[in-house]
């Protein structure tokens, strides 16, 4: 019997992190070793503002496709099926709705979803007007470790899950990944409720983003399960997540170890979770790829999962433009972060 392949392309090729002239990860050099790894694409076009960084792309990676400047031109003339989107955060919104538009049946766009909370909203909608399965790079979901503390969590080993802890550096980062762990842990419960509260007081940018300096979230799950998270400068919970039940605590202390101190323990517990042989950005690829395979499989890294958290990034902002609790779903369209810091409210220049 013969399997289809898939008709494979990129948006944003960059340089591999630390070489010399990259401007960040050259994500599309992972993605693309990945998707290959699968046996079952073959890419047919890479798109770069800069064709230089596309010919190296190619070069570096001894791979052969069409070369393209205007990504709209390659969905045009090369109507890939599966579609990396490698560039900015603030570039993922028209890029996703453009390979929407264009017929592109399974969208693998990089985290975060999006710079503005009426951009993630139109991504997802776009996607799901023309059919485009959209997924996220929220790798982290494919970690074996991360899985192992869900299963702990399913099978009663802390009792009933009262409150997720975590902390990081920022909430649009890499506050997107552990937001998304947060929605793991508690099985993708919606949300009902997010009080938070940011700071800004110097231009802080990630892939171009702006951050916020520090910010702290309470939110409260449908399920009754309360999460609070903590960003930036000072941001300490003593381990990187902490899952407290009526019966025990989780501690996440790496992508690989956690502490469990459940029903029937007198001390901790350590544990560590090989990832095993396949990383989890091969598991990510493989699953977009499966879901062309096999009608109605989604991949764990959809935008219905992706948008749950993304929701509580702009629902933080706007609890501290509000100065209160903001009962979901959120109804705004800007970033109320990016909105506070260009009327001066918050943020480095606070003289306008
Ligand atoms: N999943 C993860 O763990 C992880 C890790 C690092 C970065 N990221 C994410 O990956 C994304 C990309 O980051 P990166 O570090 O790969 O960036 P990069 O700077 O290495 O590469 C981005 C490329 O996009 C190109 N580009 C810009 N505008 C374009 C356009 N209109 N058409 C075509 N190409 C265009 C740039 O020229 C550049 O070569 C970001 O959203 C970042 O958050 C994810």
């Amino acid at each position: 019997m013969s399997v289809s392949r898939y008709r494979y392309a990129i948006i944003g090729t960059g340089r591999p992190h630390g070489t010399e002239g990259a401007t960040g990860f050259g994500m599309a050099h992972t993605h693309y070793p990945n998707f290959m790894a699968t046996q079952r694409v073959d890419l047919v076009a890479v798109s770069d503002l800069d064709q230089s960084l596309a010919e190296y792309f190619l070069e570096k990676n001894g791979a052969q496709a069409k070369v393209y400047c205007d990504y709209k031109e390659m969905l045009a003339k090369e109507k890939p099926e599966i579609l990396s989107i490698c560039t900015w955060p603030h570039l993922h919104a028209e890029m996703t709705v453009a390979a929407a538009e264009a017929g592109v049946r399974a969208i693998h766009c990089e985290k975060p979803m999006a710079t503005t909370w009426g951009d993630a909203k139109r991504m997802k909608n776009a996607a799901d007007k023309h059919g485009s399965l959209l997924s996220f790079n929220h790798q982290r979901r494919h970690i074996k470790l991360f899985q192992a503390v869900r299963k702990a969590v399913v099978d009663g080993e802390i009792g009933d899950l009262v409150m997720i802890e975590a902390e990081c550096g920022d909430m649009l980062d890499w506050g997107t990944h552990w937001l998304d762990m947060m929605q793991l842990y508690n099985g993708d419960c919606p949300i009902e409720w997010v009080m938070g509260q940011i700071e800004s007081h110097t231009e802080k940018r990630i892939f171009g983003a702006f951050m916020e300096n520090q910010a702290m979230v309470h939110y409260k799950w449908k399920n009754g399960v309360r999460g609070v998270f903590i960003s930036g400068e000072d941001a300490k919970i003593g381990c990187v997540h902490r899952l407290i039940g009526t019966e025990g605590v989780i501690e996440v202390t790496s992508e690989r170890t956690m502490r469990i101190r459940g029903k029937g323990d007198s001390q901790w517990r350590h544990v560590e979770v090989p990832q095993g042989p396949i990383g989890d950005f091969a598991l990510a690829c493989a699953d977009v790829v499966r879901q062309l395979d096999e009608p109605g499989y989604r991949s764990v890294l959809t935008a219905d999962n992706a948008i749950q958290h993304t929701e509580i990034i702009y629902a933080t902002y706007e609890s501290s433009r509000r100065r209160g609790r903001i009962n979901l779903p959120l109804t705004i369209e800007d970033s109320p972060l990016l909105s506070m810091v260009a009327a001066g409210e918050i943020g480095p220049d606070r003289t306008k």
